[in-house]
């Protein structure tokens, strides 16, 4: 069975000739419309139409993981997703991730633990995360590097990555038993 994470993608120029059609998406919680030609990728979309620039063009095959983004809660790559297929699913990008002003535990981990040279894996670590804690909160060791491994980091941050990953699961755990003490 094909990895999802790493969907072989097609031409990703659309046909110059093809006139743009308009799609209706939610992104980040909002309703937008844009033009685009069949077959233009989520990713160019989102970038060059919606001024959303944390997901990364990196090899643009689906091979990386730097544009990684939620749809309907899976860590998918976008590069590799054609725009019509996200009409009517919940599109979640980097800048979607922070609520009430606060960033995501997983966001503020990877700051804590210094995890990044260059930052250009940063996206799709972060995202691909997102979508592992989120299916699994209390990841054993192999599930995260199971989980991360489809995701390429060319500094070599693995080790902070890692160590992110885990303090982020700890912080969502804590935070769930303290809201779940909260409501008992
Ligand atoms: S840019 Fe999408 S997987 Fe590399
Ligand atoms: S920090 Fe540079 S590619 Fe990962």
């Amino acid at each position: 069975m094909q990895d999802e994470r790493r969907p072989v993608a097609e031409n990703p120029r659309p046909d110059p000739r093809l006139a743009p059609v308009r799609h209706g998406l939610t992104v980040n919680g909002r309703s937008v419309t844009v033009e685009a030609a069949p077959g233009t990728r989520l990713l160019y979309v989102l970038r060059n139409d919606l001024a959303l620039n944390g997901p990364k063009y990196g090899c643009g095959l689906g091979q990386c993981g730097s544009c990684t983004v939620l749809v309907d809660g899976r860590a998918l790559r976008s590069c590799a997703i054609p725009v019509r297929a996200a009409v009517g699913r919940r599109i979640t990008t980097l800048e979607g991730l922070a609520e009430g002003g606060r960033l995501h535990p997983v966001q503020e981990a990877f700051i804590a633990e210094n995890a990044a040279q260059c930052g250009y894996c940063l996206n799709g670590m972060i995202m691909t995360s997102v979508a592992l804690l989120a299916a699994h909160p209390d990841p054993s060791e192999a599930e995260i590097r199971s989980g991360l491994q489809g995701n390429l980091c060319r500094c070599g941050t693995h080790v902070e990555i890692l160590r992110a990953v885990r303090a982020a699961a700890s912080r969502l755990r804590e935070a769930r038993t303290g809201s779940d003490g909260d409501d008992a």
